[in-house]
């Protein structure tokens, strides 16, 4: 693998000691283009959905299309790009979008490819992880001048495992991320911290479907770093770590393919209020072993 174990090895050690890693050229250049062919193609499906999904808190908490999505391709737009009123868009069909998700590892052959393989497999091994199951997979976009904000969040908040967290993000930049277009900022040593809150299942099946346990949590600025990487780089997110990204006011497009894994085990199982569930018998959580 082209030296690529010795730096998977080392990026072990700064995950546990920081809470990210950053693994560079983790995919090519033609890796990038058909990952890319198939978001375009899955752009030209979403056009096919009568009603726009808008993604962030206040929407997705009440969306049946939003906790659906937990086993489906679901396609969430930016609110900013859709006038509220009329549904109809406000900018050309290629930058609306903010996420598509959940279940594109397990539902798309293109994102299981790069989802299930040895290089990742190898990552679980070193991470000491033994039982390694995705539990979701997103296309994040950040389009040029539209891309909105993620607050400062820790990941294990909508994937709880207990009684231990064990819950890891891969996050693979498919542009350049820089900090003019919202590169993911990090609090290094936070994922020695506690679980702040959860987004849980609230049981009814109308009006607020999802919550939050506690109020949004405040950080300093100052304790951010920011973390810039070149296209093509992984990375590794603690699911305890404290992160965000800023807005993307930029010209630059900031793509990411993100899935996340939890260790099915008995130190760290699925927690059932988790918003996120397997739904209707469809059971798209994946475990990665060799094929
Ligand atoms: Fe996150």
């Amino acid at each position: 693998m082209n030296g690529l174990e010795e730096r998977i090895r080392v990026a072990a050690q700064n995950f546990f000691t920081n809470g990210y890693a950053v693994i560079e050229s983790f995919l090519s250049e033609n890796d990038i283009t058909d990952i890319k062919k198939e978001i375009n193609n899955l752009i030209h499906e979403s056009t096919k959905e009568e009603k726009r999904n808008i993604f962030g808190n206040d929407f997705n908490v009440k969306n049946h299309y939003f906790l659906d999505s937990a086993n489906k391709i679901g396609y969430f737009h930016e609110k900013h790009a859709i006038d509220q009123d009329t549904g109809e868009f406000l900018l050309p069909i290629d930058r609306t979008l903010s996420k598509i998700g959940h279940a594109l590892h397990y539902l798309n052959p293109v994102f299981h490819k790069y989802t299930n393989n040895d290089k990742v497999r190898l990552i679980f091994k070193e991470i000491n992880f033994t039982e390694p199951t995705v539990t979701q997979s997103m296309v994040i976009f950040k389009n040029p001048k539209i891309g909105a904000e993620y607050t400062p969040h820790q990941d294990a908040s909508f994937i709880r495992t207990e009684p231990e967290i064990r819950l890891v993000g891969f996050w693979i930049a498919l542009d350049d991320a820089t900090p003019e277009n919202g590169c993911l900022q990090f609090i290094p040593g936070s994922h020695k911290w506690e679980l702040k809150r959860r987004f849980v299942l609230t049981g009814k099946d109308e009006g607020e479907l999802i919550t939050w346990t506690t109020p949004e949590v405040k950080y300093e600025d100052n304790q951010f770093v920011q973390v810039p990487v070149k296209k093509g780089s992984l990375v590794l997110i603690h699911g305890l770590v404290v992160h965000r990204s800023a807005r993307n006011m930029s010209d630059s497009p900031r793509w990411a393919y993100t899935f996340h894994s939890f260790d099915d085990t008995e130190k760290s199982r699925y927690s059932k209020d988790n918003w996120l569930q397997i739904r209707d018998g469809q059971n798209t959580f994946m475990k990665i072993i060799e094929n």
